[in-house]
């Protein structure tokens, strides 16, 4: 028997979107219905109302027109922080947590750096929601964190997620370095690093082009950052950058041709070469993990 709009539930209406992510679809039903995923799971018979299905299709025809859930729903879990997120910002990526770790893994030391009177500095360079920046300041109270974006209503946002979640973040409104000063044990950086002739950007459309798009097949961004970090660094400082998955052995000779080595890289929680990072002034050669 054909199902009349009054009488869908919530687990025929899932049924009824096979093109979208199952997990946008429960957290739309999870937002519409005010309540967990737990319990949307264990009532899949519950009887969605006239209301709640005019809201629900609202939505699913915004996620079929290619806007992010995160989006609609104005928020985004990353490293395990909620942050707030509007159409200024890329919506923050779990691939973007590889180079988080990495990052915690090249910081001094906690223990050597309380030690030796040590309060490490840190750039988040494109900062955006304050992604990086938040997820570093929350394991690391110890060192002092700078971030800067070029998108004035990206740092707005970051502000505001850095406020929220008690986190503080030094930002600046900065054209890469331009408007930085002094130095850093630690500069990272997702800077935008998509070619514009990627065929991948049209599924994007909803995101920044500022927070996505470099000229020179996505490493313009990439070389400017590798080309003036060390002015920033102090010696033996280190430069981590995410960027595209085919991108490791060009960014890696950008590293090496400004004096970080050994130029390394590692790859995301896909298997994809994403990240890539070296130190000023040291010696070695190139090297590729996982
Ligand atoms: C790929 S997004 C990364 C956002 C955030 N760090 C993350 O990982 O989710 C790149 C960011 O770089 C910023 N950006 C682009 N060009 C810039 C520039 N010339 N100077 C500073 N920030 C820039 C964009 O506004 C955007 O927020």
């Amino acid at each position: 028997m054909a199902k009349t709009a009054n009488s869908i539930s919530v687990g025929h209406w899932l049924r009824q979107h096979p093109q979208l992510a199952r997990i946008d679809l429960e957290l739309s039903l999870c937002y519409t219905l005010e309540c967990s995923r737990a319990h949307l799971l264990s009532h899949a018979d519950s009887i969605l109302s006239l209301g709640q299905l005019k809201q629900l299709q609202d939505w699913t025809d915004q996620l079929h027109a290619g806007i992010p859930f995160a989006y609609l729903y104005g928020k985004q879990e990353f490293w395990g922080l909620e942050l707030a997120v509007d159409a200024s910002v890329l919506v923050p990526r779990p691939d973007t947590e590889t180079l988080v770790e990495q990052t915690l893994a090249c910081l001094p030391d906690r223990t050597y750096a309380a030690a030796n009177g040590m309060r490490p500095r840190l750039l988040d360079l494109g900062t955006g929601s304050g992604a990086i920046a938040l997820a570093l300041a929350a394991e690391r109270k110890d060192i002092e964190i700078h971030a800067c974006d070029i998108s004035a209503p990206s740092l707005a946002l970051a502000r505001t997620n850095s406020e929220t979640l008690g986190l503080p973040i030094h930002f600046h409104h900065s054209d890469w370095f331009n408007n930085i000063n002094g130095c850093f044990d630690v500069i990272v950086a997702n800077p935008p690093y998509i070619d514009p002739a990627d065929p991948h950007l049209i599924a994007l459309h909803a995101e920044p082009n500022h927070a996505l798009v470099a000229q020179e097949h996505g490493l313009a961004d990439l070389r400017k950052i590798c080309c003036h970090a060390a002015e920033y660094l102090h010696s033996s400082g280190w430069l981590l950058l995410e960027h595209g998955h085919d991108q490791g052995p060009a960014v890696r000779s950008l590293l090496a041709e400004n004096g970080f080595s050994p130029a390394q890289s590692c790859k995301d929680l896909g298997g994809n070469e994403r990240v890539s990072w070296g130190q000023k002034g040291a010696d070695g050669a190139e090297l590729i993990h996982g």
